[in-house]
């Protein structure tokens, strides 16, 4: 049983057969909040860089929306960055690398996002010893606007804190004025204008 439950909407933690379904809302969400289907051959290249392992490595950290009985909406964290970080090096890089070699093939997007898969950013020290944890946010368009990003924050927030967290981060594209209004308005401080928009808070 879901955990909140409107007419057509239940949130509940996520279940290994939600995969394929986060891979395509990652995809739908990909293009700054904006369906990224028309700039990609490799579909699953944003999936494989912003989702899929936080439900194999974090699973109690994954939450989805279902919308009319299907998965349209996630929030995906990790309570300790750090060793997230560490672990996808030694088990989740490594398989995506032999697939996609580079230089990568596809368009421009797709040989940018292999690039990322051979040379994933590692979170700065100065980001983790405050704030620890990180977390993804996307809701297909039918979920978007009725409260259900602030409802599916506050919870994974609850969850993070009660595995021990005292903070988290999350980047966001500077195009995506919309999320950035959203994570300003729930309290979120802003760092910086760069490529990615830093945002942490305290737990
Ligand atoms: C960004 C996103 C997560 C926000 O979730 P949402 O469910 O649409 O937002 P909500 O309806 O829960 O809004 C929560 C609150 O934030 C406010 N808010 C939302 N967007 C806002 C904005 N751009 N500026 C100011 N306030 C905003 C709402 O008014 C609401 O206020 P209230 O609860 O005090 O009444 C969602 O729209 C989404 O997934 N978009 C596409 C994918 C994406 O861009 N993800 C983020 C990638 S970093």
């Amino acid at each position: 049983m879901g955990m909140y439950a409107d007419d057509d909407t239940v949130l509940r933690w996520a279940r290994p057969d939600d995969r394929d379904a986060l891979y395509e809302v990652c995809l739908r969400t990909g293009d700054a909040g904006n369906d990224a289907r028309h700039l990609l051959q490799h579909g699953r290249l944003y999936g494989h860089l912003y989702a899929a392992q936080y439900l194999e490595f974090e699973p109690s950290c994954a939450l989805v929306a279902e919308f009319e009985g299907s998965v349209a909406g996630y929030a995906l964290g990790a309570v300790d960055t750090e060793a997230f970080e560490t672990r996808l090096e030694r088990e989740w890089w490594p398989p995506l690398r032999l697939a996609h070699p580079l230089p990568g093939d596809g368009t421009d997007l797709d040989r940018h996002l292999i690039g990322q898969l051979h040379r994933p950013v590692r979170t700065p020290p100065a980001v983790t010893d405050r704030y620890p944890s990180h977390l993804h946010m996307n809701l297909l368009p039918p979920l978007q606007g009725r409260g259900i990003g602030r409802t599916m924050m506050t919870t994974l927030l609850e969850r993070l804190a009660e595995q021990g967290s005292t903070g988290v981060h999350l980047g966001v594209d500077p195009r995506n004025h919309r999320a950035i209004g959203f994570y300003e308005h729930l309290d979120f401080t802003r760092h910086g204008d760069d490529r990615i928009v830093l945002f942490t808070r305290r737990l």
